[in-house]
């Protein structure tokens, strides 16, 4: 059945950085993050028995993706079929944003590539999933603000996402800071692997992550954003920490990003509540009050030129099947 799906990109407030099993990518600390409305991919799915290879069509583009391939046989050994892939995808992300992410990617893929055996899978069973093809995408599958438990067990069946409510969600602004939209020079993967590998700091990391993620969970609850915002711009920081400190040292960090980041302190200084993130590359995401987030956009644009407003967004879902459903 030919199926199409939606999911969104996800921004980490508490950050996944670092694998404890490479192949079924289970992670060393638990993360959390909100889901953003900007940001989508659309993947329409079908399983096929007339093909005699996958077929990839990435934004009107035949592809070949290892990435994409090696997942397609994980879903293959999931859903014990051998029926070949038929998939046209296309990143909703606007022009040259240089934000295209895994984590929509693979939510949308997970979803729809189960929708289209009819199977029922549970949001779970499909964060589950989209963890198999990016640790990220295990978030996208929920709206909102989600926790992805890295969990305990060594077949990864406990390591998934699961919602996580804080009346704080809707009031939450995540101005995007676009820096650079050329693409990444050290793909996460390869730079969590090399911090995990090198860094001294590793440890100290992982541990304290948990320790943020409590924190952040307790801020949620008493819906304190001042120490959300503290939380969430000290976990960017230990995490890119142990880049610099990952041998040889990488950073992410561009002059530009410098610059966002003082001028985000200032804001603070003048007394508008703001506080940066940043992932692995040099756009950074600042997250204020929705009631200040003109005033954040106006004063970072200043400095960039380019910037996006987003807020909370939904999970994955199916939006269309053959059946018209
Ligand atoms: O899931 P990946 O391989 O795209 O890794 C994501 C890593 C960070 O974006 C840096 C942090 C995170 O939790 O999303």
């Amino acid at each position: 059945m030919k199926v199409t799906a939606v999911a969104h990109t996800n921004i980490a407030l508490i950050k996944y950085w670092g694998k404890r099993d490479e192949k079924l990518i289970l992670p060393s600390n638990s993360s959390l993050s909100i889901t953003l409305d900007k940001f989508f991919t659309e993947t329409t799915f079908e399983w096929s028995n007339s093909q005699e290879k996958d077929l990839l069509v990435l934004n009107g583009e035949e592809r070949e993706d290892k990435k994409i391939q090696r997942y397609l046989d994980v879903l293959r050994h999931e859903f014990d079929i051998t029926l070949r892939a038929v998939i046209h995808s296309e990143n909703h992300v606007p022009t040259a944003a240089g934000l295209a992410s895994s984590a929509s990617a693979f939510a949308a893929l997970a979803t729809a590539a189960s929708a289209s055996l009819g199977r029922k899978d549970s949001k779970i069973a499909l964060s589950r999933l989209a963890r198999l093809g990016s640790g990220s995408a295990s978030r996208s599958i929920f709206g909102g603000l989600a926790i992805w438990q890295k969990g305990e067990k060594a077949d990864g069946s406990d390591s998934y996402a699961v919602p996580f409510e804080s009346e704080l969600t809707d009031q939450l602004a995540v101005v995007v800071a676009i820096v650079s939209d050329r693409p990444k020079k050290i793909s996460s993967r390869s730079g969590m692997k090399q911090t995990v590998l090198t860094s001294p700091f590793f440890a100290e990391w992982t541990r304290t992550a948990e320790l943020d993620l409590e924190a952040i969970k307790k801020a949620f609850a008493n819906s304190d954003f001042t120490q959300v915002g503290e939380i969430l711009e000290h976990n960017a920081m230990k995490m890119h920490a142990t880049t610099l400190s990952a041998n040889p040292p990488f950073t992410y960090f561009s002059q530009e990003s410098l610059l966002v980041m003082e001028a985000v302190r200032e804001l603070r200084a003048d007394g508008i509540e703001a506080y940066f993130t940043m992932d692995a590359g040099p756009n950074v995401k600042i997250v204020c009050l929705r009631q200040d987030e003109e005033k954040v956009a106006s004063r970072i644009d200043q400095l960039v030129g380019r910037v996006l407003i987003c807020h909370a967004g939904e999970g994955a879902k199916v939006i269309q099947n053959e059946n018209g459903n």
